[in-house]
């Protein structure tokens, strides 16, 4: 496993951004993940035992798959599953699915059995985070990495904002879970701080930190889909800004990887 300081998603040896089937556009959205993921598989000079909880569809766990790591889906949707296996299957590679969640973690994994967990898009919905992060850490082995992806509550303001709605940007500012109102889809959103805390409560050492479409989401779409000479250019641009404190504050995700020691 890599240490720390070589997790940065730029400057000199950093590794392809794009996951294998990805297009230009599609992996704006995913390159500084993939890039931090990318980096820890490499350094290991060995297939992981990787465990996705929250996995889905398998947006990340088939290319992982495809790189050669022994994927492990964990997910309570049975239609989730059933389209990761699809997704799987006519990518030609074996991900082992399991309906579960993230609190019951180790009721359908080993403890100590992962040598990378992926949580992204998933703390936002858990009903209760502290034994969610308590099961991830118990499956990873000593040395194991988490990857932990969260909707930013600082960017929710911003875009709020942005679109108009302002009653809601100083809602979603004030809420204790950065939610702008009842109408907001996500049950809760982190800050940085947060997010690091706690982490460190679930016995973690962070390792590094990013900021996810820092601007990516401010960019027409249009742009991006029709001319990929654009997608390129966001994508040097997401990955140099990722690490930027400034542009992370505003990033529409954070991106944490943390190893249990
Ligand atoms: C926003 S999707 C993210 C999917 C995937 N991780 C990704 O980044 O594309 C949230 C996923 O979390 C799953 N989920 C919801 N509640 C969960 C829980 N308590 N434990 C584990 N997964 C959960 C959902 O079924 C869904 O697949």
């Amino acid at each position: 496993m890599p240490p720390a300081s070589d997790l940065s998603t730029s400057g000199a040896g950093a590794p392809d951004v794009r996951p294998p089937t990805m297009s230009a556009a599609r992996s704006v959205h995913t390159a500084v993940v993939w890039a931090a993921l990318a980096r820890v598989a490499a350094e290991a000079h060995e297939p992981l035992d990787v465990l996705d909880v929250g996995g889905g569809t398998g947006g990340l766990a088939v290319p992982m798959a495809q790189l050669g790591h022994r994927v492990t889906v964990v997910d309570p949707s049975p239609d989730a599953l059933a389209s990761l296996e699809r997704r799987a299957g006519e990518a030609g590679v074996s991900v082992r699915s399991l309906q579960g969640d993230a609190a019951g973690l180790l009721d359908v994994v080993d403890p100590a059995s992962a040598d990378l967990a992926l949580c992204h898009g998933v703390l936002e919905h858990v009903d209760d985070v502290e034994p969610a992060l308590a099961a991830l850490v118990a499956a990873l082995r000593p040395g194991g990495w988490l990857s932990v992806l969260v909707a930013n509550r600082h960017a929710m303001v911003l875009a709020r904002a942005v679109a108009g709605h302002l009653a809601q940007a100083r809602a979603a500012l004030d809420d204790p879970d950065g939610r702008w109102g009842p109408g907001d889809p996500l049950p809760r959103r982190f800050g940085e701080d947060e997010l690091l805390a706690r982490l460190a409560a679930a016995g973690l050492t962070v390792g590094a930190v990013h900021g996810v479409r820092t601007l990516a989401d401010l960019v027409p779409g249009s742009a991006v889909d029709h001319d990929s000479g654009t997608a390129e250019l966001l994508l040097d641009l997401e990955t140099a800004t990722a690490d930027h404190p400034a542009f992370r504050a505003v990033a529409t995700q954070l991106h944490v990887l943390a190893r249990r020691d």
